[in-house]
């Protein structure tokens, strides 16, 4: 269960958040909790990320350094012990122009300095009204594992938003989720195999929230939920992830 938390929280906002919440979610040994929050938060929140939470960030520059004045490189976000970082969001594709091909250079960084990237690919109300979901995803996915290779893959988390379902209140219907998520893996299964493909983390993100959070999580092809709304307040990141975990055992 991944909260995504965008541009939102002061530095005092996130402390009491991560002091509500990380003593009370599930053991890591059952379910990955991870919380990206922005960079400037990172540090402080890993200091206080306790056993079963991890942090991640919501971005990152594929070059190792240099002069992209406000950009965060590969080794800022590791020197901080932060494990996960978001990739490609469609916000990251809709307003700073990051192309498929920037989503594949910074999937490919992002393992090359160990922390685990969560690849967002998904459709516009448009291309799904059109019937050109599947295009896109398998444009996206093709794009984001080029030159990925067969060991590394299964340590990528990708996740279905569409982007009609992003913060608008209308949530994918579990089996449309559900389809979404199982064409991903049998792209994935194309690319690599079957072993790659049932062993890869596919989430759904899309207005999750404590009320839908079960129905999504029981279906086959969805391993959790990327969230942002519903990932802001501490009760109700405790609620999805005690869900989730419940669904899938
Ligand atoms: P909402 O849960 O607010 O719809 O946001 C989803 C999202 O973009 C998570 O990355």
């Amino acid at each position: 269960m991944a909260g995504n938390w965008k541009m939102n929280k002061t530095r005092d906002e996130a402390l009491q958040f991560i002091y509500a919440v990380a003593d009370k979610i599930p053991s890591i040994t059952e379910l990955d909790s991870v919380i990206c929050a922005p960079s400037i938060v990172l540090r402080d929140l890993v200091k206080r990320q306790g056993d079963n939470l991890r942090i991640g960030a919501q971005n990152m520059n594929e070059n190792d350094s240099g002069a992209y004045t406000g950009e965060i490189s590969p080794a800022m976000l590791t020197s901080t012990n932060v494990e996960y970082v978001i990739i490609g969001h469609s916000e990251r594709r809709q307003y700073y122009n990051e192309t498929d091909i920037k989503v594949n250079e910074k999937t490919i960084k992002a393992l090359e300095v160990g922390l685990t990237p969560i690849v967002c690919v998904g459709e516009t109300l448009a291309q799904r009204e059109s019937n050109d979901t599947f295009n896109v995803l398998k444009t996206q996915v093709e794009y984001a594992l080029k030159n990925i290779s067969y060991s590394d893959v299964f340590k990528i988390v990708i996740a279905y938003e569409p982007i009609w379902a992003i913060g608008t209140g209308k949530t994918a219907t579990s089996d449309i989720a559900d389809e979404a998520c199982g064409y991903i893996r049998g792209l994935v299964e194309n690319l690599y195999d079957k072993d790659v493909a049932l062993k890869i983390r596919i989430l759904y993100g899309g207005s999750v929230n404590v009320k839908n959070v079960k129905e999504l999580m029981s279906k086959p092809n969805i391993d959790g939920g990327l969230v942002g709304g519903a990932s802001l307040k501490p009760d109700d990141f405790i609620t999805l992830c005690n869900e989730a975990n419940e669904a899938k055992k």
